[in-house]
């Protein structure tokens, strides 16, 4: 009987706590546009509102949290607490853009992240689109327990800058897209993965500091113009970048210390840059360097295999070094063409050994293909010797051998279209004859195995998520080109004309003057400028005139469910209630006086105010009276 009564309180006990797990993993919906921080949150249909609700919520193990795609958060963070198993995601319509957290930093406020998570472990952020912050997504860990795999997954980042006005000549103060940070030494964190992720206009991708990495994996993203060091890898191992793209990079402004696609500091173990083209790496006019790759202090034991190296503004890859330098890398079946050909200094080549401190690096350097240029060698010594311990063998300088790259070009509806949903064909073509061009819309570079752009262009349909498109050429016999792409934003598309597209709708419902307690006087109404993204999410700014004077600014976003069940608006937070100073109103209790409405400064009215619809009233002796 003992040992069968005890077996029942057993099974009961597994049960509680299965249920117990079940019962406490929960997926949290935010909707910036139908929401509301007082619903639950726990169900499309009563979602929060805001990513400081969530950012207050303490999540357990398991949770998840899903942003509606469409919707966009304005000068919001979201921070997440320590929590194991967590997902950030999206829900609703896949052809909606992803959810968004956009940024407006004005100089003095600058340096706010989109997202923060915390010693987060088993953590997945997919289909997040983050814009205009110091750093998209920020991970934290603090020494004390070693943490682990984080997956990032199919995000779009964009319009990450460094503040403005804070130029340094030594100390850019470059932002990230993707950051990862150790406080107090001693973090750890294994098994950390960005895929199919792309960014465009941005200073860094991915950096990291006071935190070790072990196996860190970039696989198939793209970025392009990325302006500062794009890609950091130090202070970790097993760390690769595979599969991925760089387009275009370059600084926006003048940097004296050079920039480069991928830097690659102190680092040992397994570590590699596999299957990548970098196209174009340039630099701010006047800069130095503008190297693909860059062996800037003491690597050991580094694969650089299979990328396509193309008109890189200094060496296609340097070895720099400074107290110490790089030993032990492999660099083979690469190919350069025209890279470093426009570089006055040293750093020039497909691939330049600087030795500027006498250490001489040691590795090999084998069945690499150069296309160069009169006068620049496929390989160069910045001081003589440099590269005596580097085995070379096998490498050729072959003009003819590379497939030369493709170009993208849309063929859109006519510009008198009025539609709201178009399909656009993106067509390619390289000079290389009989050549076959592949593409990916995944962020990857483009394989023997991706689809074929058909003759008559891949079909893309506007609006939607935003987009990488990434084509390269084959032809048998032949190294492939490089990759070029271009970023498609589609989510930013705004058809011209349509009705309901592009107009500021707006009304001024009513104007208050109450002589009580010493005259008060209220400005109430709504107005949505439906160019904005969105179709007018986001919300206008609205000025109040009296007596032709402007007197009084306000931003329309109080929440005003009738537009939304009326068809005016986007979501509910449209709507005004202005009290005017009391002054203002004090004087408008004797007189006649006029109070006009406008619409200010967002793109439909950026070059003129557009008067708020049945604006302007007037008052006779603090009544409202026919103007
Ligand atoms: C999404 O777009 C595709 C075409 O790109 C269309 O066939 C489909 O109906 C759309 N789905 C929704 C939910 O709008
Ligand atoms: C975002 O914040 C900035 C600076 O605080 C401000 O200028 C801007 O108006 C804000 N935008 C919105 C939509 O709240
Ligand atoms: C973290 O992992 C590293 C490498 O595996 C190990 O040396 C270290 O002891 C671990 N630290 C903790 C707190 O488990
Ligand atoms: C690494 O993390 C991914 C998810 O990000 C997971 O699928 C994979 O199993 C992890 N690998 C190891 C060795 O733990
Ligand atoms: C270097 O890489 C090539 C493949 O690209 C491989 O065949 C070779 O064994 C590697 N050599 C060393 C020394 O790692
Ligand atoms: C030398 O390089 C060529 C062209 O890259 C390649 O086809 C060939 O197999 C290589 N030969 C050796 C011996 O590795
Ligand atoms: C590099 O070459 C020098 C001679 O030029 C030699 O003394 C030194 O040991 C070599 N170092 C390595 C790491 O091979
Ligand atoms: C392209 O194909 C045509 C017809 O098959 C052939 O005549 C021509 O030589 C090819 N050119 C190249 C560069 O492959
Ligand atoms: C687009 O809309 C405008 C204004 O409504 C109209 O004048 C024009 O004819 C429309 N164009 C087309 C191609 O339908
Ligand atoms: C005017 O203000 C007084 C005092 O604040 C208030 O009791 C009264 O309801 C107001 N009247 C109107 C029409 O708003």
């Amino acid at each position: 009987m003992c040992v069968r009564a005890s077996l029942v309180l057993l099974t009961v006990a597994v049960c509680v706590c299965l249920c117990a797990c079940d019962v406490h993993a929960t997926t949290y919906y935010v909707s910036p546009a139908h929401g509301s921080d007082s619903n639950h949150g726990k169900s499309p249909s009563k979602p929060w509102k805001t990513l400081a609700k969530a950012s207050s919520h303490r999540f357990v193990s398991g949770d998840s949290l899903l942003l509606e795609r469409g919707g966009r958060f304005h000068n919001e963070t979201l921070f997440i607490a320590p929590v194991d198993g967590f997902v950030l995601g999206d829900y609703g319509s896949a052809n909606l853009s992803r959810p968004t957290i956009v940024h407006y930093r004005p100089s003095t406020k600058s340096y706010v992240n989109c997202v923060e998570l915390v010693d987060v472990d088993n953590a997945v952020v997919r289909n997040i689109h983050l814009a205009g912050c110091f750093i998209g997504l920020q991970f934290s860990f603090t020494p004390g327990r070693n943490h682990s795999n984080v997956l990032v997954d199919n995000c779009h980042l964009r319009d990450l800058h460094h503040p403005y006005e804070s130029y340094q000549p030594s100390d850019p103060q470059w932002a990230r897209a993707i950051s990862v940070v150790g406080s107090g030494g001693g973090a750890f964190v294994s098994n950390f993965t960005v895929q199919h992720t792309t960014a465009t206009r941005i200073d860094t991708f991915f950096g990291s500091g006071g935190v070790f990495i072990s196996g860190l994996n970039l696989d198939s993203n793209t970025v392009a113009q990325c302006g500062g060091n794009c890609y950091g890898l130090s202070g970790g191992t097993d760390m690769h970048i595979t599969n991925s793209v760089f387009l275009r990079d370059a600084p926006e402004t003048l940097f004296l210390y050079g920039t480069t696609d991928v830097i690659i500091g102190t680092i040992s173990g397994d570590n590699s840059i596999e299957d990548c083209d970098f196209n174009t790496r340039g630099e701010y006019e006047a800069g130095p360097d503008g190297c693909a790759i860059d062996f800037e202090t003491s690597a050991m034991g580094f694969a650089i295999r299979g990328n396509t190296i193309y008109r890189s503004w200094g060496g296609g890859i340097m070895v720099f070094g400074h107290a110490t330098t790089s030993h032990g890398f492999n660099i083979s079946d690469n190919t350069f063409v025209y890279a470093g050909c426009v570089q006055p200094r040293d750093d020039k080549a497909g691939i330049a050994f600087m030795c500027p401190g006498g250490h001489k690096p040691s590795g090999l350097v084998s069945d690499n293909v150069f296309v160069t240029c009169d006068g620049v060698p496929a390989m160069f010594d910045a001081v003589k010797g440099c590269s005596n311990n580097v085995t070379k063998i096998n490498n050729s300088i072959d003009g003819t051998a590379v497939v030369e790259q493709p170009q993208i070009t849309f063929s859109p509806p006519p510009p008198t279209s009025n539609a709201t949903r178009v399909t656009i064909p993106a067509l390619a073509v390289t000079r290389t004859a009989n050549a076959t061009i592949r593409y990916t819309l995944d962020g990857s570079r483009p394989t023997t195995s991706s689809p074929v752009v058909p003759a008559g262009g891949v079909a893309i349909t506007w609006p939607g998520p935003d987009i990488v498109m990434n084509v390269r050429a084959f032809h048998a016999g032949m190294r492939p080109s490089i990759t070029n792409g271009v970023v498609i934003e589609r989510s930013l598309y705004r058809p011209r004309g349509s009705a309901g597209i592009g107009y500021v709708r707006s009304n001024l419902d009513a104007l208050t003057v109450n002589a009580s307690s010493g005259g008060e006087a209220w400005v109430r109404g709504w107005a949505v400028d439906t160019s904005l993204p969105g179709l007018g999410r986001e919300p206008v700014t609205v000025r109040v005139d009296v007596d032709l004077q402007p007197v009084a600014y306000v931003v329309a976003s109080l929440a005003r469910p009738d537009l939304v069940a009326a068809g005016v608006a986007p979501d509910p937070n449209h709507g005004f209630n202005l009290q005017l100073s009391g002054t203002i109103a004090r004087s408008l209790l004797s007189g006649n006086h006029i109070v006009d409405v406008f619409v200010v400064d967002s793109p439909m009215t950026r070059l003129q105010p557009t008067r708020v619809a049945l604006s302007p009233m007037c008052t006779c002796n603090g009544v409202v009276c026919p103007c």
